[in-house]
């Protein structure tokens, strides 16, 4: 059966909780995507006003409505605020397949966060979901990102050349993917 994203709790992770956005979040977002730092690796520009994160939370929240693939915030438990965000961003369902998606603020970066969460997050698709395969792409310039998959067990695939046409350049991106039967690693499923 396919999993509805309207379904997706709370995951706490140790220090980290990851939970639903809120448009009462809105302004703690903004103070990080409204950051250049990082952002040259995405799609997006930074935010240029609050009105566009606030833009960015309202699509979330109708994906928490809709059951479509949607990503969590990351709270930072000791302060009670979002300092990132994770989760799914695609889903199929007759492949048992996931991709996930993530940013960091750069005032909470390197300290293992993004680690600890995205490692929740594949405990999530694998126990949670029962996906079969969870994969995520970085640019081969992104080393902070592929530094996280490499520690949360992802292996590489290779490069798919000149994948992504973004902020005036043709972008090498690299694939990462983890298996289900990685991840128990002779375990019994649960
Ligand atoms: C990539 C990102 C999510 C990492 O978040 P984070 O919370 O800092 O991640 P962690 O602290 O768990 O791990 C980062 C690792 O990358 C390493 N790293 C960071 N910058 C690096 C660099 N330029 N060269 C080599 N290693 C680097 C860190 O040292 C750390 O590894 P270590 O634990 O072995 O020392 C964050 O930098 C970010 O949001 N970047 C911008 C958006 C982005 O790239 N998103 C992913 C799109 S694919």
């Amino acid at each position: 059966m396919a999993f509805d994203f309207r379904n997706i709790g709370e995951v706490d992770t140790g220090r980290l909780l990851l939970r639903k956005i809120t448009k009462a979040d809105v302004s703690h977002i903004y103070s990080f995507t409204s950051n250049p730092v990082g952002k040259e690796f995405l799609s997006w520009e930074p935010h240029e006003s609050i009105g566009r994160t606030a833009a960015f939370v309202d699509f979330l929240l109708t994906r928490y409505e809709s059951g479509d693939p949607v990503q969590w915030g990351i709270e930072l438990k000791e302060t009670q605020t979002i300092i990132g965000i994770t989760g799914f961003v695609d889903y199929t369902a007759e492949h048992n397949r996931g991709e996930i998606a993530y940013l960091m603020s750069p005032d909470y970066e390197g300290k293992g966060y993004m680690t600890e969460a995205n490692g929740a997050v594949l405990r999530y698709g694998f126990e949670i979901m029962r996906l079969n395969r969870i994969q995520a792409k970085a640019e081969l310039l992104n080393i902070a990102s592929q530094k996280v998959m490499e520690k949360i067990g992802m292996a590489e695939e290779g490069v798919m050349r000149q994948y992504i046409y973004q902020k005036g350049a043709y972008r090498d991106y690299k694939l990462y993917s983890i298996l289900s039967s990685e991840y128990y690693n002779g375990r019994e499923p649960k």
